[in-house]
């Protein structure tokens, strides 16, 4: 069933490309398991393909990924329409229309690159399939502050923001939103989550893999623009942003928004880029690439929950475990009254976000034994991944409903280019590092005082 503001027709462009094969066709599929995708689904591509073919092409995307189901297949099957023509071609948009000629409010999917855009707006627009629609564009959103913006008013000369859903795959993330719920559905953080307790906050985004044949896009991207200007700021935001006076999709990004423009923009010196040993040899590369595969980076925030907290940021690709972790650092006891805590001991809390979902609280007990020393010890609340949405299910039902909470607004997305933009473009060289460990040597004495970086583990205990 649909509600009286839902969309009522799926049109997606780039319907042959990866982003489609790997993650919008299970969505697809998924919503319509649960009941959530009664409407025709259009897929866009290049001319040379039919509707059999792409009715194929989904078909073999759910068989890989484990997820096929005959009979929601069956469903989706019949719900699929196909365009194919080239998207500067007004013929396109026309037959798109002609499709939609029973819908009053599509959704546009644009998964594809940004640089089409334009025509594919434009395309929209003239043709009238843009009168009630919505429109869905995915991260890489610009190449930095300047191309953001003109992406934005691009959209903006055919949709108005509340029409516009930006998606970030990390927004749509159980264990990202558990982050905003614990901190905010608990009174006992508050009082400690500021600059007198805090240490520091290191955020860990590690992948045991490499490009995995997506060199070509690598090489426009590299690790700030793909994984640290979307996903790891918005993980900064819920981690630093004030309590929001409700619930609703504007008070929380508000307070997203206040806590972002208090992010001082990065210091090219406090960045560190690296790139894994072999990534020259992958398809699509330069042989003198000097695109960073990590970034390591500190972060200030200057507002008065925060001065003089450091958050160090990690990320990269062929690291010794694929696993996404924030550790909040808690300030040592101000007198040692027993043996002196080393800083590694220090109080913290610990959230992983992936593979597993853990939230645990880091403290000391006593070792037993005659001295009085301490035995770290973690109190661990964890939660299954299995039988979550997928981020792209609740992405694309949401927006389809019209909720706009869980993407990213232009401002938003504006402010986190702001803050990265001094570090693209880096006339520094990236520094080799060998695959499985750790990035570059230098990263390690980044973090202030006798603290280091908490490296994610493996976690021994079935979750
Ligand atoms: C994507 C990046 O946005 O996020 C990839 O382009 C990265 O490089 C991926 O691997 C990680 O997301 P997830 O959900 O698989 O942890």
């Amino acid at each position: 069933m649909t509600a009286a503001k839902d969309s009522d027709a799926f049109v997606f462009f780039g319907a042959t490309g990866d982003l489609a094969y790997k993650k919008i066709f299970p969505a697809l599929q998924a919503m319509i398991i649960n009941g959530g995708l009664d409407m025709p689904i259009v897929g866009i591509a290049r001319p040379g393909w039919t509707l059999d073919k792409l009715r194929d092409h989904a078909k073999a995307s759910l068989t890989e990924h484990g997820s096929l189901d005959a009979k929601a297949f069956a469903k989706l099957s019949k719900q699929m329409r196909f365009i194919g023509g080239d998207y500067n071609d007004a013929k396109t948009f026309t037959a798109l229309k002609e499709v939609l000629k029973d819908s009053k409010r599509p959704i546009h999917y644009l998964a594809i690159p940004p640089s089409l855009f334009g025509s594919v707006v434009k395309g929209l627009d003239v043709s009238g399939c843009a009168k009630g629609a919505r429109v869905i564009v995915e991260k890489p959103f610009g190449r930095d502050l300047k191309s953001a913006q003109e992406l934005n008013r691009v959209l903006h000369d055919v949709f108005d923001e509340a029409s516009i859903f930006r998606i970030d795959h990390y927004l749509g993330k159980e264990p990202v939103q558990n982050l905003l719920y614990f901190r905010f559905a608990n009174a006992v953080l508050e009082p400690v989550w500021n600059r007198q307790y805090i240490n520091n906050v290191q955020i860990t985004m590690a992948e045991d893999f490499g490009v995995q044949g997506r060199g070509a896009f690598y090489e426009e991207v590299g690790t700030i623009r793909d994984v640290v200007q979307n996903h790891l700021l918005q993980v900064v935001a819920l981690l630093a942003m004030d309590a929001p006076v409700g619930s609703d999709p504007e008070s929380l990004r508000n307070e997203k928004l206040r806590v972002c423009r208090s992010i001082r923009p990065l210091d090219p010196k406090e960045v560190v880029r690296g790139q894994f040993r072999g990534y020259r040899s992958e398809d699509g590369v330069a042989k003198d690439s000097q695109v960073e595969t990590f970034a390591a980076l500190r972060l200030h925030i200057d507002n008065w929950r925060w001065a003089g907290v450091p958050f160090y940021i990690r990320a990269g690709k062929h690291l010794p475990i694929t696993a996404t972790e924030v550790v909040v650092d808690m300030r040592t006891p101000p007198i040692a009254i027993f043996d002196e805590i080393p800083e590694s001991m220090s109080n913290h809390y610990r959230f992983r976000l992936s593979p597993e979902v853990i939230i645990s609280s880091g403290v000391l007990v006593k070792k037993p034994g005659e001295k009085m020393q301490g035995d770290p010890v973690e109190l661990v609340l964890r939660r299954q991944l299995r039988r979550e949405k997928s981020p792209y299910e609740r992405l694309l039902g949401d927006a389809i409903r019209g909720d706009t909470a869980l993407f990213t607004s232009d401002d938003m997305v504006e402010v986190a280019w702001q803050i990265v933009d001094p570090a693209l473009n880096n006339a520094e060289k990236v520094t080799l590092y060998d695959q499985g460990s750790w990035g570059p040597a230098a990263v390690r004495d980044m973090v202030d005082g006798d603290d280091d970086w908490h490296d994610p583990k493996v976690e021994k205990s079935p979750c």
